[in-house]
């Protein structure tokens, strides 16, 4: 089956073409930087973004695949979660292509297609050899982590009570006056450190209040490592760019040490000899280095997306529907886009 696929969740305006839910022939992503001065994503033009450059950049994405319409077989789009504005625009226009070529709709969840996204590595394994395997995304939107025991089955073991991992790297760069995106400058500045460690909080969730149904232990809360940065910054103001590069390193190591205790904790639990992770996040350097080093030592399966697909993308979703995964005709014309939709089963 070839599905074209199209993403605009956020700020990213992207449509692919996927073959057999594995085989990327084309994708094209815009990532917008207009947003850059604002310091964060601003709702209102990223939708107006979307609007002009869907069109052009869907055009591109058949024409790169080499098949054309006649070789498309179906269209998914993100229905959410993500940006209510920036959904809307995706999720019409792919419900309006559909009707246009008489092509099978089919809504496709976000966070779940960060997941599937290390399939899209030629060299990764059958997703269908890779059960039962823990699943995290994490991104600048999410921090989620899941077990899936068997194929249609997903489970939400943990997740933020606040902010997203890559939320709270980028507001420490916002802090320390390294701009926005924030991840890649402090993973930039950090390589090469070794980190103090206890400077910073771990981000555990106390209150089991908080996740109802969820251990606390699988889940993070980041924000008041952003305060305790903000406390020390103001108590210990750093005297040059090596300090600013140093404390870079201590606050990701803090982040870095909470996703990988949690993978670790999700893998006892669930005895899974798999780990997969996406999103944005998943690029950064020390996170790989120490999701790898902890899977060695677990002889665990690490699977970790190719850089080009842990932002997001348009061939994670082509991809997930492909597998089957998704909601298709003849309920998928009828629903709204779905700004919160939780990772469920079907
Ligand atoms: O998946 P993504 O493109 O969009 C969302 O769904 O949020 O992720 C964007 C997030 C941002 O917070 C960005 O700072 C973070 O991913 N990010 C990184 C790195 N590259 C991007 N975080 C840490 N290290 C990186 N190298
Ligand atoms: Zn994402």
């Amino acid at each position: 089956m070839t599905v074209l696929g199209i993403e605009t969740s956020c700020d990213e305006t992207s449509a692919a073409v996927v073959r057999d839910g594995r085989e990327v022939l084309s994708c094209v992503v815009h990532t917008q930087m207009q947003h850059v001065p604002f310091g964060g994503v601003v709702p209102e033009l990223a939708s107006r973004c979307h609007i002009r450059l869907l069109p052009g950049i869907v055009a591109q994405a058949v024409d790169e695949s080499g098949v054309g319409w006649k070789g498309i077989d179906c269209i998914a789009a993100t229905r959410g979660p993500g940006l209510a504005s920036s959904l809307l625009v995706g999720w019409s226009f792919a419900k309006g292509a559909a009707l246009a070529t008489g092509l099978p709709l089919v809504a496709v969840n976000h966070v779940e297609a960060h997941l599937h996204s290390v399939f899209l590595d030629p060299a990764a394994p059958d997703p269908a050899e890779c059960f039962p395997r823990v699943g995290l995304a994490v991104s600048g939107g999410h921090t989620n982590l899941f077990s899936l025991p068997e194929p249609g089955k997903i489970e939400l073991l943990g997740r933020t009570v606040d902010d997203a991992a890559g939320e709270a790297l980028d507001k420490a760069a916002k802090l320390l006056g390294l701009g926005y995106p924030g991840g890649p400058v402090v993973d930039k500045r950090a390589r090469g450190r070794t980190p103090r460690l206890g400077i910073f909080p771990e981000g555990n969730v106390r209150d089991g209040a908080l996740v109802p149904g969820l251990d606390p232990e699988l889940c993070t809360s980041f924000s008041g490592l952003k305060t305790a940065l903000l406390v020390h910054v103001r108590n210990n103001p750093p005297q040059d760019d090596d300090q600013i590069s140093q404390l870079c390193c201590d606050y990701q190591e803090a982040v870095v040490g909470a996703l990988v205790r949690r993978c670790e904790r999700a893998i006892a639990k669930t005895g899974a000899r798999t780990l997969a992770v996406g999103g944005g996040v998943s690029l950064n350097s020390r996170l790989r280095a120490a999701l790898s080093n902890s899977c060695g030592r677990l002889s665990v399966r690490l699977l970790l997306a190719l850089p080009r697909h842990c932002g997001d993308n348009a061939a994670m979703i082509a991809g997930l529907a492909g597998t089957g995964r998704g909601i298709p005709p003849p309920d998928s014309f009828g629903l709204e886009i779905a700004p919160s939709w939780p990772v469920s089963d079907r």
